[in-house]
């Protein structure tokens, strides 16, 4: 079974074509790293133009790519939500006119559901048995996600304030570092001591799982400005402002598994990505017996294999009438049946 996957969320706009949910026979994407330099990241507005302009291209070439023909595709998915509303619609139109014009099945798919989904891929059997934890790290959204199957999802944790990819890009900005700002920090982090500053940790309330990460960014910016903090080694900030967000990461990672035990432990979203949270999480899946996934960075970050793989996991449960099918910006994360 081949699916089409369109991810226009944000600003990459991205199409790939997926084999049985599993096997990604092409993975096209275009950054708009231009824009960021330019205007010191996301403009809504120029994101959505910039989807019109490439994504009739994106799709081309991914089905070409794939060496097949858009009348093989089996079915098409499409990001419905939750991102930018002048970015979603590019992909939700498109991916509308191409069901109704080819007579396929057109799947609306939750981005974040895509982001979990993005394990399975180009793997050989080797994949999370349920019921899966994920921890699910990105630019706006820092969540636990129990996994029971492909359609019986919860949220048991989340950020109460910025996402943990907000916090990178709010404090590599702090720091003079280009957007985005996570792999900056991450590479900078590696030359600096992550036990160099104290930053604080957010501790949860009794029985929650829910996890903070403004004082953080906050205690960033009161050090930089600070005496000391202008003597101080910027990879020395890098390293102890990442080490603290991967020890609160951890620290609820643990505290969910202390309440009931997984199969398994899924890392995924942008922040995934990063060298020092997938060490930690490594390490700690060793500590404590469990099998972690990781999966490689290009299906970290968004792109549109993983909504090819949502698709085929979810099946029937998220086809949407394809003349009906609208964008969603604040897409709640249950909503599976459209
Ligand atoms: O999932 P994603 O591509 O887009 C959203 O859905 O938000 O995540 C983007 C976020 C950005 O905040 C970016 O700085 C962060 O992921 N990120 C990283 C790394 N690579 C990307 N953060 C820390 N370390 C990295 N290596
Ligand atoms: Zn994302």
């Amino acid at each position: 079974m081949l699916t089409l996957g369109i991810e226009t969320s944000c600003d990459d706009t991205s199409a790939a074509v997926v084999e049985d949910g599993v096997h990604v026979r092409s993975s096209v994407a275009t950054n708009q790293d231009a824009f960021h330099a330019q205007y010191g990241g996301i403009v809504p507005e120029i994101a959505g133009r910039q989807h019109v302009a490439l994504l009739t291209a994106a799709i081309e070439d991914a089905v070409a790519r794939a060496n097949t023909s858009l009348d093989a595709i089996d079915g098409i998915a499409v990001t419905r939500g939750p991102g930018l509303i002048g970015s979603l619609v590019v992909g939700v139109a498109s991916a509308k006119a191409l069901a109704f014009a080819l007579s396929k099945p057109l799947y609306g798919i939750n981005h974040l559901h895509g982001h979990i989904f993005a394990t399975f891929l180009d793997r050989n059997g080797d994949v999370p048995r349920y019921p899966f934890l994920t921890l699910l790290v990105s630019g706006g959204h820092s969540q636990l996600v129990e996994v029971e199957s492909a359609t019986d999802m919860r949220v048991i944790g989340r950020t109460t304030d910025d996402a943990a990819g907000e916090a990178f890009d709010k404090s590599a900005r702090l720091l003079g570092l280009p957007f985005p700002g996570g792999p900056e920090i991450d590479k900078l982090a590696r030359e600096g001591s992550p036990q160099a500053i104290k930053f604080p940790r957010h501790r949860a309330e009794p029985g929650s799982l829910d996890m903070s990460f403004s004082g953080i960014k906050t205690a960033v910016r009161y050090f930089i400005e600070s005496d000391e903090g202008k003597k101080a080694n910027k990879a020395d900030i890098a390293a102890s402002f990442q080490a603290a967000i991967v020890d609160v990461l951890i620290q609820r990672l643990g505290a969910a598994f202390e309440r009931k035990p997984y199969t398994s432990v899924v890392l995924s979203g942008g922040v995934a990505a990063n060298s020092a949270l997938q060490q930690a999480l490594r390490n700690w899946g060793k500590q404590m017996n469990v099998p972690v996934f990781i999966p490689p960075p290009k299906y970290c970050t968004d792109n549109a294999a993983m909504i090819a793989a949502a698709a085929a996991h979810q099946g029937e449960a998220v086809r949407a009438d394809p003349l009906t099918l609208s964008a969603d910006p604040n897409l709640p994360f249950e909503l599976l049946v459209s």
